[in-house]
């Protein structure tokens, strides 16, 4: 009480100076507060999203010299929310970038470049980080995203071409405010890291992106589609879908497919509680995508990823959720029909890989591995983790799919120990449940080489594919 009445004559100056700095704030349009960030990258153009304190229109600078920003493009009207793309770019192009205003420079670092898409059909090595159910502030997520900045800088910190999102990006709503805490951040978020500058982001929705919110899956009305610009016209190739929720993109030799496991079509498959059904618009659409880019000689790999995995016994068990046996009943024969060589899902906060597999779609106890392993080809190595698959590009018959949950990026939770739901699931080959990882992918021509860091920087698995 002394301490107040000594001081109580501050308090009008107090008051004064904070809301000068506030009013400063307000007017000052060169305050950064999210990205930037590269979105819907193609061979021939780029999108650049950031965030600004006040409205203000936006500009981009860019140019193929460090310092030599010759060419820009700007927004037509002032807002927070920024969103430019660029086009007429070379494809395998190296560019650099600034974001900013009329009269300033927000960031324009040495760090801020990335490269265009090749060509497609162009092999060209290929660099991915791939990690779910990450934004959580955690402990786990830091260290998962310090391991993994770890392992590249012993690389040499090669550029990354890649930077997937597996879902559950965003906990425990997938609020904007959420995104920008958890995510959007410098402490367990990734703001600062070269990868936020430089690696076009291409996402995935998860439930909790959703909010666990039946209505939301159908209106599709949450914050996830404000702060991601995704394909929706085949801007990078593929068939066009039409929609952010799942889309499809070419890079280079590959395919990539994101789909959308958590969405409802429409409010009949709400009532029904079924996803990619007989009917689903979005399993017609994947059909047609996946159709055509498996008889396309261009494309050597096909990638698809979504957020329920269709095995899994970790932090959720694929036996008993009605959404992952959907997953896997209803999907995975148009995958394997179409021959999808690797699959990526989150949701559970674990790691679990399997081997070649093929139309295994019951539960974990009707997995037989003389009938479920569509090829048997492989080399295990214990002595360093890894595995080697050989497939035959020119195959008569599906030759299998590797499955990956690697939904360990930041929220955390253990297997499932009891009852009937065994921890391992029966089909997969590797099983890691020990505090959070994210994965590390190589593609240079018909070889793809897949690395688990884990957050204590240990690598739990790695495999290749070579065709
Ligand atoms: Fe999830």
């Amino acid at each position: 009480m002394k301490y107040r009445s000594r001081h109580a004559y501050l308090i009008p100056y107090f008051f004064l100076v904070f809301g000068l700095i506030s009013q400063i704030q307000a007017q000052s349009p060169d305050s950064l507060t999210r990205g930037p960030y590269l979105q819907k990258a193609t061979p021939t153009s780029m999108t650049f999203r950031w965030r600004t304190q006040s409205p203000s229109i936006g500009v981009v600078r860019f140019g193929q010299a460090a310092g030599k920003l010759a060419k820009s493009s700007k927004e037509n009207q002032a807002v927070t929310d920024h969103e430019i793309t660029v086009t007429g770019l070379k494809p395998n192009a190296k560019y650099y970038y600034s974001v900013g205003t009329e009269s300033a420079t927000l960031q324009g670092t040495a760090d801020n470049y990335f490269y265009t898409f090749p060509t497609e059909g162009t092999a060209k090595k290929t660099r991915i980080w791939s990690l779910g159910d990450f934004g959580n502030h955690s402990a786990r997520q830091y260290h998962v995203k310090e391991s993994f900045k770890q392992y590249v800088k012993n690389l040499g910190d090669p550029y990354i071409d890649l930077w997937l999102w597996l879902g559950d990006n965003a906990y425990n709503r997938g609020l904007d405010a959420e995104y920008q805490r958890n995510v959007f951040s410098t402490d367990t978020g990734y703001a600062g890291d070269r990868f936020m500058k430089q690696t076009p982001i291409f996402s995935t929705p998860g439930n909790h992106d959703y909010a666990g919110n039946n209505n939301l899956r159908v209106s599709l009305n949450i914050p996830y589609y404000q702060v991601v610009s995704h394909p929706t016209n085949a801007e990078a190739g593929g068939v066009a879908s039409g929609s952010e929720s799942y889309y499809s993109f070419n890079y280079g030799n590959i395919h990539f497919v994101s789909l959308d496991s958590d969405r409802y079509d429409d409010s009949t498959f709400k009532a029904s509680n079924t996803r990619f059904g007989e009917l689903s618009p979005q399993l017609a659409w994947l059909k047609k995508d996946l159709e055509a880019a498996q008889k396309n000689p261009k494309f050597t790999w096909i990638i698809a990823y979504w957020h329920h995995p269709p095995y899994t016994k970790g932090t959720h068990d694929s036996d008993t959720e009605k959404q992952l046996r959907d997953v896997r009943m209803n999907l995975l024969p148009v995958l394997e029909q179409y021959r999808v060589d690797l699959v990526m899902g989150g949701h559970s906060h674990v790691y679990e890989r399997s081997g070649l597999l093929k139309g295994h779609y019951g539960d974990a106890v009707t997995f037989d591995a003389s009938t479920h392993v569509a090829l048997k080809n492989e080399k295990q190595n214990s002595e360093n983790k890894s595995t080697a698959f050989v497939k035959d590009r020119k195959a008569a018959v599906n030759e299998g799919t590797v499955y990956v949950v690697n939904g360990d990026g930041g929220a955390g939770g253990g297997h499932v120990k009891t009852g009937t739901a065994q921890w391992p699931h029966n089909a997969m080959q590797v099983s890691y449940d020990g505090g959070g990882g994210s994965m590390y992918i190589e593609i240079e021509g018909n070889k793809l080489t897949a690395v688990m860091i884990a957050a204590d920087g240990s690598i739990q698995d790695q495999f290749t594919i070579s065709k």
